[in-house]
């Protein structure tokens, strides 16, 4: 695969491998610690306060392990998580704080897409904080409404967003939704 240089150094900092049951304990200290420590800087304390819990670690463990989810490792330490449910939902997307910016998220996003291709979707969706917005949009997904929460009594303003994925000898073109069309490759 081609990356540009900078990719390409970041990318040899962080490998990935697929997540396994007992992954559950460093998935939910990362998810905790990136609110707190890194989307608290997008919301008030109350939204962190309400958004930064498990209530159930049980639950949360049997999440993890029903969809296909990866682990972003460096120095062999898990820092950060994303997944993929079968209809092309990427439900988590969490970088420890002190691993932001070396490429983590980029790096589980390329494997998801890789997935996602492998499965046949077309596209893939979620739900991206204030704070995640940004790297989506650097990585192709566009915004297709604002949206309000309502996470523990506290309302949470996120992006229900999506970037297509064009199977072989098709391209998608971005238009408003009701009007997307799909073009053939040029011979
Ligand atoms: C959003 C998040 C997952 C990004 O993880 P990351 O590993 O730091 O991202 P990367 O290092 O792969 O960055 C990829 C690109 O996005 C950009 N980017 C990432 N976060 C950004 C931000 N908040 N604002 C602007 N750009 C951002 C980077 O600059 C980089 O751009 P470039 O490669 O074109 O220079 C991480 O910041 C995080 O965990 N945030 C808190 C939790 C959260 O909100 N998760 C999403 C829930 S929907």
């Amino acid at each position: 695969m081609h990356l540009p240089d900078s990719e390409r150094t970041r990318a040899t900092m962080v490998t990935l491998r697929r997540y396994v049951p007992a992954d559950y304990v460093s998935t939910a200290e990362i998810f905790l610690r990136a609110i707190r420590e890194v989307a608290s800087r997008d919301y008030t304390p109350a939204q962190i306060d309400a958004w930064a819990k498990i209530d159930d670690l049980q639950a949360w463990a049997e999440r993890r392990s029903s969809r296909p989810t990866w682990i972003a490792v460096a120095d062999g330490l898990p820092i950060g998580f994303a997944d993929l449910e079968p209809d092309g939902h990427l439900d988590m997307m969490f970088v420890h704080p002190d691993h932001q910016g070396i490429g983590a998220a980029s790096s589980l996003l390329l494997e998801i897409e890789a997935e996602a291709r492998n499965l046949g979707l077309t596209r893939i969706f979620t739900e991206a904080s204030l704070t995640a917005r940004p790297f989506f949009e650097r990585r192709g997904f566009i915004v297709l409404m604002r949206q309000s929460v309502e996470k523990r009594g506290q309302a949470l303003t996120n992006f229900r967003m999506e970037k297509l994925l064009p199977q072989a000898g098709q391209h998608y073109c971005h238009l408003p939704v009701a009007t997307r069309i799909r073009l053939k490759t040029p011979r």
